[in-house]
């Protein structure tokens, strides 16, 4: 076998662009759970911007906020909304990974760059993916501060509760008409990445709207990313809807791991977090469908988990609606048992909850 020319250790982290990141890290920490380690601002010698660092398990989220008008991170939130700019992904070697992705045609966004502080060194070096969304390579072998250099570590007055996120499952990014197999190559050809799965119109379509989706993934698995794009259907989907949003192609969902699902969306509930729903009727035939699970049927029902299998074994999963005004990203949790695929056998039900959510907001 070829030599990986990109390896990944996993997801660094996931940097949002949000209007408010004050408020939205309270978001974060009060509803999901994650807690706040670190900050960069004023405070800390960073004078055109704020972010706040939170951390749960493996997961790290960093939420980014502009402190001027004519500064482009407010030209992003502008245009997007709140949303995803940065998927950061752990090397360990920062340059090279530039290098050999650029060299296979990836976009630079910024150059190797070594940043230092007492805790010791990082290399972080970006290349474009699609829309505006970036990703970041970060070298960290060197450095034993709280996040990267510039960063100090801060603790919330609120003691946030975990609830049980353990890292990314998978990223899953929206593009326009057409541009599916585009960025299908780009993970192929410049990052190395290799075609999973491929869900065609027939997969995913109800009687009003479709897409199609292809997943990639690394050489050890530890990302993966699927790519939508929108197909034609009678009305407009919900990707259509993502676009006309975001305002071009970005992040649509991240969906998080966590060991017991019941336990994370109870909690997640009681804290209110709002999830799609599916009928009554999903529950009725379910075992027939998916055959036998550890689950007891209630509670999944009552929660409105759904369960799909493969030939591997079988996955609980659940949507978030979106997490902002914007009908764009939202979040999934997932617990697999055993199966690697992403519920296929739901696709159907979750379109009719998306669109009946369309639906209300007129987007339909
Ligand atoms: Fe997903």
């Amino acid at each position: 076998m070829k030599q990986d020319f990109l390896p990944l250790n996993g997801t660094d982290y996931v940097e949002l662009y949000v209007g408010n990141a004050k408020q939205s890290s309270f978001f974060y920490q009060y509803a999901f759970g994650y807690e706040l380690i670190a900050y960069a601002g004023p405070e800390t010698g960073i004078r055109d911007r704020a972010s706040y660092v939170l951390k749960q398990d493996k997961i790290r989220l960093v939420l980014t906020t502009p402190l001027k008008e004519n500064h482009p991170i407010a030209d992003h939130i502008k245009k997007h909304g709140d949303g995803v700019k940065v998927l950061a992904l752990w090397v360990d070697d920062a340059a090279q990974s530039f290098i050999e992705t650029v060299m296979r045609g990836a976009i630079p966004h910024e150059e190797p760059k070594v940043s230092k502080d007492e805790f010791g060194e990082v290399v972080t070096a970006s290349i474009k993916t699609y829309g505006e969304t970036i990703h970041t390579f970060v070298e960290r072998k060197n450095y034993r501060g709280v996040f990267l250099p510039g960063y100090k570590p801060r603790k919330s007055e609120y003691q946030a509760k975990p609830i049980g996120l353990k890292y990314i499952d998978h990223c899953v990014g929206n593009v326009g008409w057409g541009e599916m197999n585009k960025w299908v190559d780009f993970y192929e050809n410049v990052m190395g990445f290799k075609l999973l799965i491929t869900f065609d119109d027939k997969d995913i379509s109800t009687e009003y709207s479709a897409l199609m989706s292809k997943v990639v993934s690394n050489g050890n698995g530890f990302i993966k990313f699927p790519i939508n794009e929108p197909a034609e259907g009678k009305k407009k989907s919900q990707i259509e809807e993502y676009l006309d949003f975001y305002k071009g192609p970005g992040v649509q969902h991240m969906a998080i791991a966590t060991d017991d699902i019941i336990h994370t969306v109870s909690e997640l509930r009681r804290r209110g977090v709002e999830f799609l729903e599916v009928p009554a009727s999903y529950y009725e035939d379910l075992l027939d469908r998916v055959g036998k699970i550890e689950e007891d049927l209630q509670p999944l029902k009552d929660l409105n988990i759904l369960v799909d299998r493969d030939e591997e074994g079988y996955l609980l999963q659940i949507f978030t609606k979106p997490v902002q005004d914007r009908p764009t990203l939202f979040y999934e949790i997932i617990q697999r048992k055993g199966a690697k695929s992403f519920g296929k056998g739901n696709f159907k039900a979750l379109f009719e909850a998306i669109e009946r959510e369309q639906e209300l907001r007129g987007n339909l």
